[in-house]
């Protein structure tokens, strides 16, 4: 029989994705979870549960298709969606502090996985989500990519990826109102979150800014809960509240 509520995570074994993972399976109102990451399936998890699935992905078109093609055979009724892709700094990447530090390799490498990637989901997930009920589709963008809320400057590729990730999101949040009318979009911020990303960066942010994986998780999940479906494009952070664009 095809689950009745479906939750999606994609990018499922970082910090905040495996946090929703977490959060969704122990959600009775969500009867089906599928996993997305380039990661093996984790050793602690099992994907023979009928509730669960892991789909492996490695974010290239071709496999993105491919993963989809999973999904649809999976289920017909995908509720939720979490996109949770987006790197600040790898072995080879690190955030810019002046203009000499911008180097065209990092900002594509950049800009492809945290706008790019996601921008495919969303072209791929179209037919899928498109549908009588509704389904709220969550992009992790940060408060960062916020061209008003810009002060302080530098991190030039990462406040740049994501600006571009806003722009495609409302792009396609007027594409879906046509197209898949019982979706919602959100570019979601979910505050500083104890994970990898943010670790060398955390002596400057003092304990209490500093949210668990748990704690924003439970926010993202009763925020997409309480979602009217009205076409638009919605840029908030983990307390609901507005961000300028
Ligand atoms: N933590 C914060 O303070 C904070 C603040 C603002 C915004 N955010 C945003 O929240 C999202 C989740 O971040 P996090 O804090 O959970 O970070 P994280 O633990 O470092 O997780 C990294 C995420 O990016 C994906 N990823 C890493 N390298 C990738 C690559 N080469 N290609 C495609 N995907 C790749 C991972 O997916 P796999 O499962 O496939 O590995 C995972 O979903 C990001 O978009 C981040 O920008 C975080």
């Amino acid at each position: 029989m095809m689950p009745k509520s479906t939750a999606i995570i994609i990018g499922a074994s970082g910090g905040l994705g495996s946090a929703l993972y977490r959060r969704w399976r122990q959600d009775h109102k969500v009867d089906h979870v599928i996993a997305i990451s380039r990661q093996a399936v984790p050793d602690d998890e099992n994907s023979r549960e009928s509730s669960t699935h892991y789909i492996r992905c490695d974010y290239t078109e071709p496999s993105i298709v491919k993963a989809c093609e999973k999904i649809r055979i999976l289920t017909d009724s995908i509720s939720r969606v979490c996109i949770c892709n987006g790197i600040l700094h790898n072995e080879h990447v690190w955030p810019e502090k002046r203009i000499e530090d911008v180097n065209l390799q990092h900002l594509q490498e950049v800009f492809t996985i945290n706008s790019i990637v996601p921008m495919l989901w969303l072209k791929a997930l179209l037919t899928l989500v498109k549908g009588q009920s509704d389904c709220v589709i969550s992009v992790f963008s940060a408060r960062i990519g916020s061209i008003d809320d810009n002060r302080s400057g530098g991190w030039y590729s990462y406040r740049a990826s994501k600006a571009a990730l806003n722009m495609l999101l409302k792009t396609a949040a007027i594409e879906y109102a046509r197209r898949a009318k019982n979706v919602k979009l959100i570019a979601f911020h979910p505050g500083t979150t104890d994970t990898a990303l943010s670790k060398p960066f955390q002596h400057s942010v003092s304990p209490d800014s500093l949210f668990t994986t748990e704690f924003v998780a439970e926010h993202l999940v009763s925020i997409m809960n309480n979602q009217t479906v009205d076409g638009e494009l919605s840029f908030i952070d983990w307390e609901n509240e507005a961000i300028a664009w």
